[in-house]
């Protein structure tokens, strides 16, 4: 895939299109790219590596694109295998290369590599150090949670280029998604892989807030060009905890499909009521990434479970620790439990929403007996006018 930046800073990640699941636990249908990035100067600076699983064709393009030059800097921005998972065979290739990390960088590095890349000569840099490479210059700036303790990005002065590590990532691989909307997959990565660290990415974003940024390298998905106030914009949204939309996701977890038609009823009620938006979700077949991107997306949202084992059906279980875990909060709740001798999918629901920071839970709670009846329709309609009034 050729990604065009400037004449001296080159692309030379890789795509991969055959990965089951990035992390062991997102589907990523359009694959995902590791990026990488050659400043070619006086000095030649790499800005991170590729995982192991792109290694061969990566080290191509490292080739090919230095024509005989050596690397003098390997910034690591991120230690990630998905990022760090080339640094051995980089340290093998030129072993005379100084990695440049910050003093959490080089706590963990042994514990990724326990022999021979400790032997190269590092370079310590802290928040506001520089490293010149001749007509560019590199500003390290520190951003710690970003997704892990020791991300760092990388300011290029003379081309206004941010490095910005996991930030500003996206799923799919460049090759797939050319013309793919960007919003929508990185959307699904940053509140499934960057979620949970809302505060860390606003103390980046004030800190970024300060340079003036033409382009932005992150470490997947593409380089960033124009129009950057929209991709800082919706970082801003989503680091806030802030709804990017108005609507009501309405997530389902039903066994036999009886709690199903219940959700799917709703939702119409919600539509009749002038929702902007709603989007009716099946926890236990849909990927579960997805629905929460628009848990996050979206101002309100309904719960609607069967009773399972003196609790909650597992899926509907699992979706609300996943939103305990990736801090979801600022938002309005509705719930609908379904149980044919002691429901109970609310109570085990409300322990877990609970949890949750500023969030509104409203009435009426809607407790169907099996199957839904006329004489429900009632209670639905008054949770539906309480969700479409939130
Ligand atoms: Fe793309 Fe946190 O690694």
């Amino acid at each position: 895939m050729k990604v065009t930046i400037s004449d001296a800073i080159r692309y030379i990640g890789v795509d991969d299109t055959t990965i089951d699941l990035f992390e062991s636990q997102y589907v990523v249908p359009e694959g995902v790219s590791y990026n990488s990035y050659l400043i070619l100067d006086e000095k030649v600076a790499l800005m991170d590596t590729v995982d192991a699983r792109g290694a061969e064709a990566w080290e191509k393009n490292l080739m090919d694109t230095l024509a005989g030059r050596k690397v003098d800097y390997l910034v690591i921005s991120h230690l990630e295998p998905d990022h760090a998972g080339s640094i051995g065979r980089l340290v093998e290739l030129f072993p005379e290369v100084t990695l440049v990390g910050n003093a959490k960088t080089f706590a963990m590095l042994p514990q990724f590599f326990p022999d021979g890349v400790m032997e190269c000569e590092k370079l310590t840099v802290k928040e506001g150090d520089t490293l010149s490479l001749g007509s560019h210059t590199l500003t390290f700036v520190m951003a710690p949670m970003v997704h892990w303790p020791e991300v760092m990005v990388s300011y290029e002065s003379s081309e206004k280029v941010l490095f910005s590590a996991d930030g500003f990532g996206k799923f799919g691989a460049l090759s797939l998604t050319e013309d793919a909307d960007w919003a929508c997959e990185a959307r699904r990565y940053y509140f499934n892989i960057v979620g949970k660290y809302g505060n860390p990415v606003q103390a980046l974003l004030k800190k970024a807030a300060g340079l003036d940024i033409a382009t932005i390298c992150p470490l997947h998905g593409p380089v960033l060009k124009e129009n950057l106030g929209y991709y800082i914009g919706l970082y801003d949204t989503w680091s806030k905890y802030e709804p990017e939309s108005k609507g009501v996701l309405v997530a389902y977890a039903s066994i036999h499909g009886n709690t199903k038609k219940v959700a799917e009823a709703l939702g119409q009620m919600l539509r009749e009521k002038g929702v902007e938006k709603v989007v009716v979700s099946d926890l236990a077949r849909e990927d579960m990434a997805e629905v929460i991107e628009d848990a996050f997306r979206y101002d309100r949202m309904v719960l609607c479970a069967a009773s399972y084992d003196g609790g909650v059906f597992p899926c509907m279980q699992d979706f609300l620790h996943h939103l305990q875990s990736k801090a979801y909060q600022k938002r309005t709740i509705g719930m609908v439990e379904n149980g044919s001798w002691a429901p109970c999918a609310a109570k085990a629901m409300r322990e877990i929403v609970d949890t949750f920071k500023d969030v509104t839970v409203v009435e009426p709670l809607v407790t169907i007996r099996s199957t839904m009846k006329d004489s429900d329709r009632k209670t639905m309609e008054a949770l539906a006018t309480a969700i479409a009034e939130a």
